[in-house]
């Protein structure tokens, strides 16, 4: 809609004044019309004219079928009005045409998404939600853009861990204890021994140290017992990190972890060297990168020969292409890797690939103390597990809904977590404040989760409403509520390319509480035929946006709160 007024406004320009400009319309607030345009302040000092003229010009000129009125204000800016009877009838063209938003921009291209692709030492915590909820979010939005998405889990399961691992359980664990703890065990195996290891050196010892290298020798040569260990502290690991992806319900279509990447990453290695590409430093292979504008050089093995982060990427970068040719991989860690992405970009063109990666890094996570001050999140014993989080968050959805049942409690407790995820921009810290989470008033999951119910109540009272024709109503009592509607497609195009995900949660809350409005100000149940069967099919459509809009976010919607 807002295209295509775009497109109108800036073929008038063309026709007045013979030059091609890109018109923005832009949403002012609502006395003043529905959307604006400063395209005369512009034209009036590329072409030396007062802008008022201009626009009272363009203004007289812009007869559209859609357009109701225009209004000159200020310096020149042009204010105009849409029929609200028009709204509706576009979108009502558009509802029978395709499901509402969906696209096919991405008609026959490809893309990678790679998500949560945490390291596997630990029990997944409240550090791996962010990239789990962005990862899951962009999966959503290009697939609703028509785009054919890859998920790929890369996960972190190579390196030093796995050794520390087996001399831990050596000393400090037995079969009964990691049989009954599993994952925990792990993770209390893992604290241990780094305690274990630290007092060692500070001692000036290295024995532990030395039996953990060994251990990771031995995997490398794939003895027997070591291969068994790490079969069984990886299953361990693996079955936690899935029983709680299921609970975010997320999945990937794949999961190649960094171990499955390290033997071509080191002949990679080994060509790169021969091509004179990779440089030996201090017994390390490194890839100088100071052509690209970066001082420090990319390492691809260490002195000992073992294959490094890099390393696994690498190849990574080359099985994605011949894999899967995607036109992009989008990548989501924590901001404190966005200087290695970019090394890893520099290598990847250096190398010859295509730079397809698209790091989409996200800031930390802090809470509120008791004293309202932001504070990095942890619990009193380090740091806060993810199944802790979720439990605790249904205990909190479970006392709001009093008699709700269990399906629609897990809906909201992770319609507060994960919208709380879209609340700012990622780029920006988040804030973990259960209270506004919670709060149906306020900008969360569950006030738009709450507006969906809303609908849904009302739509129960009634039977479905498919009219052939709505052009016999004026649509006044809607008009704001269709402005906003007639913007979700074009929305969802942009944040295809932004991939600002926060604009979307916004969105559909303003749309939420539009609709809370319009519920307070028009009868729809009690109005007469064909009125009714009008508004009925409205609120399906807004009932449509906010529960797409909602899934793109990874978020459910309940049936009853
Ligand atoms: N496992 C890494 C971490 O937890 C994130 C992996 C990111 N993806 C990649 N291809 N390097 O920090």
């Amino acid at each position: 809609m807002k295209q295509e007024l775009e497109y109108v406004v800036s073929k008038v320009c063309m026709e007045l004044f013979n030059v091609d400009v890109s018109v923005e319309l832009t949403r002012p607030d609502e006395q003043f019309g529905d959307y604006a345009t400063s395209v005369a302040l512009q034209l009036g000092q590329q072409l030396n004219k007062n802008p008022r003229e201009i626009a009272e010009k363009i203004a007289s000129k812009l007869k559209h079928k859609k357009i109701a009125g225009t209004e000159v204000a200020g310096p020149g800016f042009i204010n105009i009005k849409i029929q609200s009877n028009l709204l509706a009838m576009w979108l009502f063209e558009e509802t029978k045409l395709r499901v509402f938003g969906r696209s096919d921009l991405g008609q026959g291209r490809k893309v990678v998404c790679e998500f949560p692709s945490p390291n596997m030492a630990k029990p997944v915590s409240v550090g791996h939600l962010r990239a789990a909820v962005q990862g899951w979010t962009i999966y959503k939005l290009m697939t609703h853009l028509g785009y054919e998405v890859v998920t790929d889990n890369h996960i972190g399961d190579y390196g030093t861990p796995f050794g520390k691992w087996v001399v831990g359980f050596l000393y400090f664990s037995s079969d009964e204890k990691l049989a009954k703890d599993g994952i925990y065990e792990l993770a209390r195996i893992y604290i241990e021994i780094t305690a274990a290891l630290k007092t060692e050196k500070e001692q000036g010892d290295d024995k532990l140290a030395g039996e953990v290298q060994g251990w990771l020798k031995k995997l490398e040569a794939k003895d027997v017992d070591a291969v068994e260990y790490s079969n069984r502290f990886n299953k361990i690991s693996l079955d936690h990190l899935h029983k709680v992806m299921g609970r975010l319900r997320i999945s990937t279509d794949h999961e190649l972890g960094e171990a499955f990447y390290v033997p071509r990453g080191q002949a990679l290695t080994d060509e790169l060297l021969k091509k004179g590409i990779a440089k030996e430093s201090d017994g390390a292979l490194v890839v100088p990168l100071d052509d690209a504008g970066i001082d420090t050089p990319i390492m691809l093995r260490k002195a000992n020969g073992t294959a490094l982060y890099a390393t696994t990427d690498l190849a990574t970068i080359e099985y994605r292409q011949q894999q899967w040719n995607p036109e992009k991989v989008f990548i989501h860690t924590g901001q404190e890797q966005t200087f290695y992405f970019r090394q890893l970009k520099a290598l990847a063109k250096k190398v010859g690939y295509k730079d397809v990666i698209e790091h989409l890094w996200h800031g930390l996570i802090d809470q509120k103390d008791e004293d309202g001050t932001r504070q990095k999140m942890s619990s009193r014993k380090g740091v806060v597990l993810l199944e802790e989080l979720l439990d605790v968050a249904e205990k909190k959805a479970r006392k709001q809904m009093k008699d709700g049942n269990e399906e629609d409690i897990k809906a909201v407790a992770l319609g507060a977590i994960k919208f709380a995820d879209f609340t700012a921009d990622r780029k920006k810290g988040m804030l973990f404040d259960w209270e506004s989470m919670f709060s149906v008033q306020g900008f969360s999951g569950p006030a738009v989760q709450y507006a969906v119910v809303r609908i849904k109540s009302v739509l129960a009272k009634a039977t479905d409403s498919k009219p052939n024709d709505i052009s016999d109503y004026d649509w006044q009592a809607e008009h704001a509520l269709l402005l906003l509607a007639t913007d979700f497609p074009q929305l969802l195009v942009e944040l295809g390319k932004n991939y600002e995900m926060h604009k979307l949660a916004t969105y559909l809350y303003g749309l939420a509480r539009e609709l809370n409005r319009y519920y307070e100000e028009t009868q729809i149940l009690i109005t007469k035929e064909p009125i009714r069967g009008y508004r009925l099919w409205f609120i399906t459509v807004i009932r449509d946006i906010l529960v797409d809009g909602l899934d793109i976010l990874g978020i459910p919607t309940p049936e009853r709160m």
